[in-house]
């Protein structure tokens, strides 16, 4: 009798523990779920490496894709800590990134995307408000990981040097904490250096992975 009682409650113990378990499975499915639909944006939604594998690659677009996927799976293990992405437009760069972010996302690693033309903007935004323009920034500087999208597609002449600081200021941050960044560019190390400053594109040159990404332009 006793011993039945106590094989009934290690029975209805061990259920518990299971749907506790279940529970938080789903509970982190929809976290997860929720962050890819906030932060992918959504041309880019039903993309992943598989689906830029089939698309009709030339140039290093095939290599690229696996380097990148690589990187996605174990950023440690990868070689490279911060990646930088540049190539002409279409080449596939933020289609790449995107599928990087999605990967990493699904580790559990709390992400960040923001276009850059888009943090400019919010900083600006906030010289006509009482919003902390430096909020903006931390919120990107201490993410676990950032993707940071078209970085210096606006002329100088556009570009007051206050944001150029500013993203000096992100990516130096992010550096010196140690966390990594992927930056996709139309521009390469030479193009950085004349746009921004010796300092961003030297941090850059000398700690960041630096891939050229070739091939046909993906949307014609
Ligand atoms: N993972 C993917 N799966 C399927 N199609 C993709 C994927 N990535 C990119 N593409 C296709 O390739 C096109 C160009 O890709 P993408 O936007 O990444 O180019 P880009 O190099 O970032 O260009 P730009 O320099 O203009 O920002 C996309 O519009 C899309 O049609
Ligand atoms: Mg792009």
């Amino acid at each position: 009798m006793v011993k039945q009682t106590l094989r009934l409650i290690k029975a209805r113990q061990s259920a518990a523990d299971e749907q506790f378990e279940r529970d938080m499975g789903n509970a982190t499915n929809i976290a997860i779920e929720r962050r890819l639909s906030c932060l992918i944006a959504p041309q880019y939604a039903d993309f992943d490496f598989a689906t830029f594998q089939n698309l009709d690659l030339s140039g290093n677009q095939m290599g690229m894709s696996k380097q990148m996927q690589s990187y996605a799976s174990d950023i440690e293990l990868s070689g490279y800590h911060s990646v930088l992405l540049s190539g002409q437009p279409g080449r596939g760069k933020t289609g790449l990134a995107f599928c990087t972010l999605r990967e990493i996302i699904i580790s559990g690693k709390r992400a960040e995307y923001v276009l850059w033309r888009d943090l400019i903007a919010q900083v600006q935004s906030t010289y006509s408000t009482d919003e902390d323009s430096q909020a903006i920034i931390e919120k990107y500087a201490s993410a676990e990981f950032l993707f940071l999208d078209d970085l210096g597609l606006m002329t100088k002449a556009n570009v007051s040097d206050d944001y150029l600081d500013r993203t000096e200021y992100l990516i130096e941050r992010r550096l010196l904490a140690k966390l990594p960044t992927m930056i996709t560019s139309n521009l390469d190390i030479n193009g950085l250096w004349s746009q921004f400053s010796e300092r961003l594109a030297g941090r850059i040159n000398d700690n960041y992975a630096r891939l050229i990404v070739t091939g046909k332009d993906l949307r014609k």
